[in-house]
């Protein structure tokens, strides 16, 4: 993507280069892959903010592994939660006894990590661990501790690599600080 597009245009800062994105996708992708030898893990995506970090961390982990979509309501046009998590897509197939690794973008008050992990735990999931590509643990509202993050980052509002501010800008090819003035009016 070309620097001048619009979409950089928005961002105060870039966080995460295409590179550094890709070598943590890959060292986490090890890390999973040496963690869960010998198993065939169900690695869930939570639509839409996970959908670029998960297919690339698919591709790095050498396990037979198998895949699932979950969607959860977000924010909207806001950057600050409603507080009600929503399920607005399920599972297709039951999770008994299978171990499963829920995928998100990122953890802020921690509210939809623990709703999903509190939902899929009572259907009996044979183990269950939380990936997240981004973590702020300074917005936590709800105690909760994330078995994989690549990066921890303070508080702002980022967006891109799947990540959005209003449904845009998750094809930005990089993570970045988002421009107050675009949601401050
Ligand atoms: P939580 O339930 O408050 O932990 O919120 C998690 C969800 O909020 C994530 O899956 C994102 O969709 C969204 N979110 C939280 N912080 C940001 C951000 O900085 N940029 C874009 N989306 C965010
Ligand atoms: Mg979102």
């Amino acid at each position: 993507m070309n620097q001048d597009s619009p979409l950089f245009k928005d961002l105060t800062s870039i966080l995460y280069t295409e590179a550094e994105l890709r070598d943590a996708v890959a060292a986490l992708g090890k890390r999973i892959t040496l963690d869960y030898q010998g198993k065939a893990p169900l690695m869930v995506c939570i639509l839409k903010g996970a959908s670029v970090f998960f297919t690339d961390l698919i591709r790095q982990i050498d396990l037979p592994l198998e895949i699932e979509f979950m969607a959860i309501s977000s924010y909207g046009a806001s950057t600050v939660s409603s507080g009600e998590v929503r399920m607005v897509k399920d599972l297709d197939r039951p999770i008994l006894g299978r171990d499963v690794l829920i995928v998100d973008d990122i953890v802020d008050s921690g509210m939809t990590l623990s709703f999903l992990k509190r939902t899929l735990t009572n259907r009996g999931a044979g183990s269950l661990r939380l990936v997240t590509l981004l973590d702020k643990p300074s917005r936590r509202t709800v105690p909760l501790t994330v078995d994989y993050s690549c990066f921890q980052i303070p508080d702002a509002f980022v967006v891109g690599y799947g990540l959005d501010y209003d449904e845009k800008y998750r094809n930005l090819p990089l993570v970045g600080v988002l421009d107050p003035k675009v949601y401050t009016k």
